[in-house]
């Protein structure tokens, strides 16, 4: 597969195109919620999310259980129209998969088909390879989610780094082999001891991407709003600003309002005048 950047392909990156560069150069993916952003994003990016921390991101809620079936269509749809290059992968929302292999599969089908995303990924390991490889089976492609996964913050009372004692390693290696056997073209690895996502993703034949993970992942995401600094409240420790978009968009907002007040905006560029000057 040729680099989104710079060597465009001319075409969407598929997930078999992902599924090859395991080992190869570092797989580009940054979450993408919106039409303008995914046309800011694709040209750099290999891998587009529309990740289900769009609920927290853009819909103010307090953590990723906020998100909804429909919310994921409409802002993977968004996404679609503005990407043309990157693999588009959508989140299923918590709830909608997890109960049983019929429900995961016609989730998969709904957000599938009315986005037309490249693939969807749900979070999980032992307990989700089932709906992994019948969504795989019904011919829709998955990237598979292990270490720390949002979508369990209630239930594990917080958000808990992965791979810390004896236990937790193996059950994580069990977790990223299940879903390679599942038929996964790729695994993200969130918020997990460094030398363990090494580890695993030197031992899955499938590409991990990581967050909060090891920078030998054979990819990296972040979300975007955390990488451009315009996240309002405290970032996890994994996420690296680089810029900080927050202060640029107040202080133009600022200027805005106190032009507004002092009715400098709007200035003589940006009305109309009939010829004459009228
Ligand atoms: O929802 C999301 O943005 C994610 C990434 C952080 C991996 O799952």
């Amino acid at each position: 597969m040729e680099a989104a950047t710079g060597t465009a392909p001319g075409r969407r990156i598929t997930p078999d195109d992902i599924r090859r560069r395991k080992g190869g150069p570092p797989i580009v993916t940054l979450t993408a919620y919106t039409y303008p952003i995914a046309r800011l994003l694709d040209p750099q990016c290999e891998l587009l999310l529309v990740g289900d921390s769009v609920a927290m991101v853009l819909h103010g809620h307090k953590n990723t259980l906020g998100a909804t079936i429909e919310m994921m269509v409409l802002h993977g749809q968004a996404v679609m129209r503005g990407s043309k290059l990157a693999c588009v992968v959508v989140d299923l929302p918590a709830g909608s998969y997890e109960t049983s292999v019929e429900q995961a599969v016609a989730t998969a089908r709904h957000i599938h088909g009315a986005t037309g995303c490249s693939a969807v990924k749900l979070e999980g390991g032992v307990d989700v390879a089932g709906q992994i490889a019948a969504i795989v089976a019904d011919g829709i492609p998955v990237m598979g989610h292990i270490g720390l996964q949002p979508q369990s913050v209630e239930k594990e009372g917080g958000y808990k780094i992965k791979g810390r004692s004896d236990d937790t390693i193996a059950a994580l290696y069990r977790d990223a082999e299940a879903v390679v056997r599942a038929g996964a073209f790729a695994l993200v690895i969130e918020g997990t001891i460094e030398d363990v996502a090494a580890g695993i993703t030197r031992s899955v034949r499938i590409p991990t991407i990581g967050i909060g993970a090891s920078a030998d992942c054979d990819g990296q995401i972040l979300v975007t709003d955390d990488a451009l600094g315009l996240t309002v409240d405290r970032v996890p420790k994994f996420v690296k600003e680089y810029a900080q978009l927050h202060d640029v968009v107040s202080a133009a907002v600022k200027t805005y309002a106190d032009e507004v007040r002092n009715r400098t905006f709007p200035g003589e560029d940006h009305v109309f005048r009939n010829k004459g000057g009228r």
